[in-house]
C-alpha cells in the first residue's frame, strides 16, 4: 500500500513512525514532512493544503490512502474535493468531511451538535454584533473566570479566560470588531468548567468507532501550567484518573451520541475524533472536539497502539473498522517537547541540534526541523519530542527526561515537571 501523510509537526512523525511498521505498508511519503520523517519515508514539497499538487502527486505514485495530520486542509474540505473528482473518488481520504470538520472549525457548530445530542458541556450563548447586548446579559448572569471563544480556527489563540466581568465584556466587543480576524465574528461565550481535563481519540468509520488510548497534554510554557499557551509542551499516556468507571462515561455520555449523531445528521466522517474533555468530580465534559488528532498526544497514543495502524486506517477507510482489533500497550508513555527559548512568542531558527545520534532508550519525533548543510536544525519553536515508554509514568518520564538533557541546541528550554498533577 503507497500512503501520503499530510501535515509536517512531530504528530506526522509519530504517525509515520507507526505507519512504517505495518507489514502493509509499501511506500510512504510525507507532504511537507520534517527533517524526523525523511528519516522514514519520503518528503514531497507540497503544502497540505494546495489539493491540485496533491492530485497530480496522488495519481502519479498510485497512493492508496491520504491520511491527514492537520486540521486546515479538513476544514478547507480536502474529503470533499477528492470524493467529487472523478479520478479521486476512489482513493480513501482518512479524516472528515468539510462539514464534519467544522466540528473543530466553528465552536458554534459544534456547540450546536452537543446540544441536539445532549451531550454534556458547559452552558453556552453564541454572539456576534446582532446580540452583543444578550451577551453581556449572558456574561452577568455567570461567575467568574469567563470564557470566550473565536468561533473559527485561531491556531490555537481564539480562547480567552478572564476573571474581571467588566474586562470580558470590553473583550467581547473587541472580538467581535475583528480582534481575531473573521475568527472572532462570532464568540462563543461559556460557563467555566473547573476540574482535570484530558484528550481521547476515537477512530470512526463512520458507523462504528474504536476508542484509541487516552492522554494528557501540557499546554502552557511555564512550570506548573504557567503562562502563555503554546501548541504543547508535552504528553503522557495513560491517564491514572481515566479508569474503567470514567471512560464508560466518556464512552456512553459522549462517544457513541457523537458517533451516532455524526450518522443521524448524514455527516461523512471517516477519521479521528479528538475530545478535549474536562472532569468535573468524575463527570466528563466536552470542552472542544478537534477533527484529527492531537499534537503532542499523539507522540504517546503511537507508542501504546500494539495493533497494526494501517489496517485500522484501511478499516476506516472501507467501513470496516467493527472487523478490527484494537490492543493497547500495557506499558505506560511520556514526552517532552524541547522548544526554542522565546516561544510561543519570538525565537531563532536555525540552530543546529546536537546529540540526536547519542539517544539511546527513547524515540525522538521531530517537531520543527529542517536539514542543512548535512545538519539537522531548528526550524519551528517546538524541536522535537522526546517520547519514551515505562512500566508506568514515573519511568518514562524519567527516560524522556534523560534524553532531554542529551540532546542540545542552543536556547533550548523545556518543562520539568510533565505529569506533575497526575501523582
Ligand atoms: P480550547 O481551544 O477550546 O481547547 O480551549 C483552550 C483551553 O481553554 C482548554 O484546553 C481549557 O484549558 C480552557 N477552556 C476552554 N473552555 C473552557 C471552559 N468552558 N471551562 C474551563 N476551561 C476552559
Ligand atoms: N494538543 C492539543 C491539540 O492538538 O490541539
Amino acid at each position: 500500500m503507497n500512503i501520503l501523510l499530510l501535515g509536517s509537526g512531530g504528530r506526522e512523525h509519530a504517525l509515520s513512525w507507526k505507519i512504517k511498521q505495518s507489514q502493509k505498508t509499501e511506500k510512504l511519503y510525507i507532504a511537507p514532512g520534517n527533517a524526523g520523517t525523511a528519516q522514514i519515508g519520503i518528503n514531497v514539497a507540497i503544502a497540505a493544503t494546495d489539493f491540485p499538487a496533491i492530485k497530480q502527486f496522488v495519481l502519479q505514485k498510485d497512493i492508496h490512502y491520504v491520511i491527514v495530520g492537520s486540521e486546515e486542509p479538513l476544514v478547507k474540505g480536502i474529503y470533499d474535493f477528492f470524493k467529487n473528482d472523478a479520478e479521486l473518488t476512489n482513493i480513501p481520504v482518512i479524516g472528515p468531511s468539510q462539514q464534519g470538520a467544522q466540528l473543530e472549525g466553528s465552536k458554534d457548530f459544534a456547540k450546536a451538535f452537543m446540544m441536539r445530542h445532549k451531550i454534556p458541556t458547559a452552558k453556552y450563548l453564541s454572539v456576534t454584533k446582532e446580540n452583543i447586548a444578550q451577551g453581556i446579559d449572558f456574561l452577568n448572569s455567570l461567575k467568574a473566570p469567563y470564557v470566550l471563544k473565536a468561533d473559527g480556527l485561531a491556531a490555537g489563540k481564539g480562547v480567552l479566560i478572564i476573571n474581571d466581568r467588566e474586562e470580558a465584556i470590553i473583550e467581547l466587543g473587541k472580538m467581535l470588531n475583528g480582534s481575531f480576524g473573521k475568527a472572532s465574528e462570532t464568540v462563543v461565550i461559556e460557563e467555566f468548567l473547573s476540574g482535570i481535563e484530558c484528550s481521547v481519540f476515537v477512530a470512526t468509520d463512520g458507523k462504528s468507532y474504536k476508542i484509541l488510548p487516552e492522554a494528557k497534554d501540557y499546554k502552557r510554557i511555564g512550570e506548573g501550567d504557567t503562562g502563555l499557551n503554546t501548541g504543547g509542551m508535552g504528553a503522557v499516556s495513560p491517564v491514572p484518573f481515566a479508569d474503567e468507571t470514567f471512560m464508560r462515561k466518556v464512552e456512553e455520555r459522549i462517544v457513541i451520541p457523537t458517533v451516532n449523531g455524526l450518522k443521524a445528521e448524514n455527516v461523512d466522517y471517516k477519521g479521528f475524533i479528538f475530545i478535549g474533555l474536562m472532569n468535573v468530580n468524575g463527570s466528563p465534559f466536552v470542552i472542544e472536539y478537534n477533527c484529527r488528532m492531537g499534537d503532542p498526544e499523539t507522540e504517546v497514543v503511537m507508542l501504546r497502539i500494539k495493533s497494526d495502524l494501517v489496517d485500522i486506517i484501511e478499516g476506516i477507510a472501507m467501513c470496516k473498522l467493527n472487523e478490527k482489533t484494537l490492543v493497547f500497550e500495557e506499558r505506560s508513555a511520556a514526552t517532552v517537547m524541547l522548544v526554542s527559548s522565546g516561544y510561543p512568542g519570538n525565537y531563532a531558527k536555525g540552530k543546529v541540534i546536537m546529540g540526536l545520534e547519542q539517544i539511546s532508550g527513547s524515540i525522538i519525533f521531530h517537531a520543527g526541523t529542517v536539514e542543512k548543510d548535512g545538519n539537522t536544525v531548528t526550524g519551528g519553536g517546538r524541536v522535537v519530542a522526546v517520547s519514551s515508554y515505562g512500566n508506568n509514568l514515573e519511568e518514562a518520564l524519567n527516560q524522556s527526561y534523560k534524553n532531554a538533557e542529551i540532546i542540545n541546541f542552543d536556547g533550548k528550554y523545556y518543562r520539568t515537571d510533565i505529569g506533575f498533577d497526575l501523582k
